[in-house]
């Protein structure tokens, strides 16, 4: 089978034929119908992060259940399956404590040491699944606790999307922030997570729900899927807009690009008393800084999301529902579909800062 797989960093992905093993114990094998290109991939690309190499990459998929191994019972072969990274062990106390996406016991799912590789290259070399899914590729094979299973009706690649950038953006809102009916709300970065976060915002009746970006497609997209005024950065200063808006700042900011400047910004326009929600992914070993005594006297809050403080079995089920009941826009965030063998061209697109989400069609 084919995959996109990152032989150097920094790279562009290389279209390989590559082989994937059988499901044994709690493993399934997921013949992948489509996979969504997100930005975390990119920051690996472009050399902003390490990860282990030759990796196949991609993160954000569904796809339809192949084969399972003698331990699993969640799923059957022909299920219709969202994959997920914030894989559950389970039984550790993030997992017992209802914060599984905080999980860190990788090894609870993983092959055991010296076990043969999930995923291998034409001469037999081991190849790793980046954030243990490796998405881009015609196949995948996962833990059971890296899916959930979803409606038949749902269309493929839309529930892609949900596999992260969605999940990512409306858990940021709905879970890390919780914000309440009526507060304002900001989120800079319109991309796929940042405009799931503007859709969870106005489903949570968000009051003013303001969107920062650089480009004008991005603003209109945002526009389209809940905000109610928009502010493009590249052309006025986001923080003085922003409040200026919002009657001397807002009560909650959420940035979903992963830079200084705008982690600062998302800081700098809150009202007193409000949290900025950080989701973008900074470069390893970035640091942000803010005024001190801002935290305390105006008790403001600085905090992060990792993909959305997700329980994603019960997370994703409701988002394919909202999507099914026309409240959750996904067909507007597709905004081209792409073969495999296209795939640097939509990361290509990303880098311009065009497009809200491109979709590879598998088979
Ligand atoms: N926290 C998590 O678990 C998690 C999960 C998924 C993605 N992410 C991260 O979230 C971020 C967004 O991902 P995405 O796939 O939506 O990316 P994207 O590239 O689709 O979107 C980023 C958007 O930011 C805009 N932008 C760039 N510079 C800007 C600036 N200075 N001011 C305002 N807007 C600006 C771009 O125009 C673009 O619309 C990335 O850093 C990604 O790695 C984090
Ligand atoms: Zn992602
Ligand atoms: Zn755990």
């Amino acid at each position: 089978m084919k995959g996109a797989v990152l032989n150097q960093i920094p790279g562009q992905l290389e279209i390989e034929e590559i082989s994937i093993d059988n499901p044994t114990g709690d493993e399934i094998l997921i013949q992948t119908a489509n996979a969504g290109l997100c930005h975390s991939d990119l920051h690996f690309m472009e050399g902003h992060w390490q990860t282990r190499l030759p990796a196949v990459m991609g993160h954000e998929a569904a796809g339809i259940v192949e084969a399972v191994g003698e331990n699993v019972q969640y799923v059957k072969p022909g299920d219709r399956v969202i994959t997920c990274l914030s894989i559950f062990c389970g039984s550790c106390n993030f997992c017992l404590g209802g914060r599984m996406s905080l999980c860190q016991n990788f090894s609870a799912t993983a092959r055991p040491k010296g076990a043969a590789p999930r995923v291998t290259n034409k001469d037999g070399d081991s190849l790793a699944q980046f954030a243990r899914l490796g998405a881009f590729a015609e196949q995948m094979l996962v833990h059971q606790n890296a899916v959930v299973s979803i409606r038949e009706e749902m269309p493929l690649d839309k529930a892609a999307l949900i596999g992260c950038g969605v999940t990512t953006g409306m858990g940021a809102v709905f879970r890390t922030a919780r914000i309440e009916p009526g507060s304002t709300v900001c989120v800079i970065g319109a991309g796929g997570v940042g405009l799931s976060a503007v859709q969870a915002a106005r489903i949570a009746g968000a009051g003013r729900l303001i969107v920062v970006d650089i480009t004008a497609d991005k603003l209109a997209k945002a526009t389209e899927v809940g905000a109610t005024d928009v502010v493009n950065g590249a052309e006025t200063d986001a923080v003085e807009a922003v409040k200026e808006l919002s009657g001397g700042g807002v009560d909650y900011a959420f940035e979903a690009i992963g830079l200084k400047k705008t982690v600062e910004q998302a800081w700098g326009m809150l009202a007193v008393g409000g949290t900025a929600t950080v989701i973008g992914m900074m470069p390893f070993g970035e640091t942000v800084e803010i005024p001190g005594y801002e935290i305390f006297m105006q008790e403001k809050t600085l905090q992060g999301s990792m993909m959305g403080s997700n329980q994603f079995r019960t997370d994703m089920p409701r988002f394919v529902d909202m999507y099914l009941d026309g409240r959750l826009m996904l067909d507007e965030m597709v905004s081209q579909h792409l073969p495999l063998e296209k795939i640097n061209d939509g990361y290509a697109a990303m880098q311009r800062g065009e497009l809200a989400r491109t979709v590879v069609d598998f088979g």
